[in-house]
């Protein structure tokens, strides 16, 4: 079983460490191998995804990833940017579906902002395509608008697409994920405005044809992001595009009580896969040991389940992190009165504890 781990920027690297903990505390044969990768590979390879790091994702049968990113690049050109090293990962490997589950633990009920009756025993799961739409499609750039209502004005432009495979290859997964759950789908859209997704929502369609057992339902993508927080549990599986699954995804976080405890696979056609913490590099934090390390503890062992045939060791670490929250452990983010507030390595130690 080898892994590559790519801890990358800010607090990648701080709440990987307290994965591989967990992970070593297992003690499977796991051949682990790190690699640079974002700002730090930038600093020092001149690249946020140098051949080497690519060589080693690729050869690997798991990814376990951090996090990339920091303000102080904002003025790099896009493609020397650390957040081109996670889309080069994901464009390279083919990881073109992204599973986020949203579970909202019963410990951390109080720790949403959300009406504790909301949110308890919430379970849900967003599919995000992850290769195609509106952050990968060409034609982009800056330009002279030649039309439009300022022509002769600076302009910037992006195109969304999506090609019938790539809508059909993730429409599958849906179906597929959803049958092994309560058999509904809802796939969001913008079918109202956008041809791209007015052709997605017709694809949908059609590939629900062959899952006469799932029951597939169509909602806008606006009225998708007030009905998560108005009455999130009505959903089940929910699968979109990019660009939408970026934004919602971010949004269910809240429902699980912080961004800190959302995991997250992407996988291509060979059940290879990257896992990763739904959250970013956290520049604010960095450094501070206070991020929660259980999105990428709980990553891992999506990592486990589905890259590396490993179920019971998978369940062993949901049922570890689970305990530490039940002793009241609480990194800042979800911290609520009546809890322990403890730091990263803390957290990390408690897992392995509990294991
Ligand atoms: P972010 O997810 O890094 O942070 C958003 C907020 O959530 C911050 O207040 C942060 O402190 C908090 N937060 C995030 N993870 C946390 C954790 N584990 N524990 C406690 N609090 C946590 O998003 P932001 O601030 O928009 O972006 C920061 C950098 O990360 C940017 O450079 C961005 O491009 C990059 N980014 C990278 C991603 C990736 O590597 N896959 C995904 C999203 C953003
Ligand atoms: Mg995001």
């Amino acid at each position: 079983m080898k892994i590559a781990v790519l801890p990358g920027d800010g607090i990648g690297t701080e709440i990987v460490a307290e994965a591989i903990k967990v992970l070593d505390a297992l003690d499977l044969p796991f051949e682990m191998e790190s690699a640079l990768v974002g700002g730090t590979a930038f600093e020092a390879h001149g690249h946020p995804l140098p051949e080497s790091t690519l060589k080693l994702a690729k050869e690997a049968d798991a990814i376990l990833f951090g996090a990339v990113g920091d303000w102080k690049y904002d003025k790099l050109d896009r493609p020397l940017r650390p957040e081109q090293a996670i889309l080069g990962l994901r464009k390279n490997l083919g990881l073109f579906a992204n599973f986020r589950p949203a579970i909202c633990y019963e410990q951390l009920v109080g720790a949403s902002s959300l009406k504790p009756e909301l949110i308890a025993g919430l379970d849900i799961l967003i599919i995000r395509e992850l290769t195609g739409d509106i952050y990968f499609g060409q034609p982009r750039g800056r330009r002279v608008a030649a039309d439009g209502h300022f022509p002769g004005a600076e302009e910037a432009f992006d195109t969304m697409r999506y090609s019938k495979p790539e809508i059909e290859r993730i429409a599958h997964v849906a179906f597929q994920a959803a049958r092994k759950r309560s058999k509904r789908v809802t796939s969001v859209d913008k079918a109202n405005v956008l041809e791209t997704f007015q052709f997605w929502k017709d694809v949908m369609t059609e590939v629900g044809q062959q899952y006469p057992d799932v029951a597939l339902d169509h909602m806008y993508v606006d009225n998708a992001a007030m009905q998560l927080v108005k009455a999130p549990k009505a959903f089940d599986v929910i699968v979109t595009g990019n660009m939408f699954g970026d934004i919602l995804s971010d949004e269910a976080s809240m429902l699980t009580g912080s961004i800190g405890m959302l995991p997250s696979a992407s996988l291509n056609a060979k059940n290879q896969g990257l896992y990763e913490p739904s959250h970013g590099s956290a520049p604010d934090i960095a450094g501070k040991g206070v991020a929660n390390p259980l999105a990428t503890i709980l990553s891992a062992a999506m990592m486990l389940r589905f890259s590396l045939n490993q179920e019971a060791a998978a369940q062993r670490i949901e049922t570890a992190v689970q305990s530490v929250l039940g002793q009241g452990l609480r990194t800042p983010d979800i911290f609520s009165a009546g809890t322990t507030k403890v730091g990263t390595a803390e957290m990390g130690d408690a897992v392995v504890k509990a294991l």
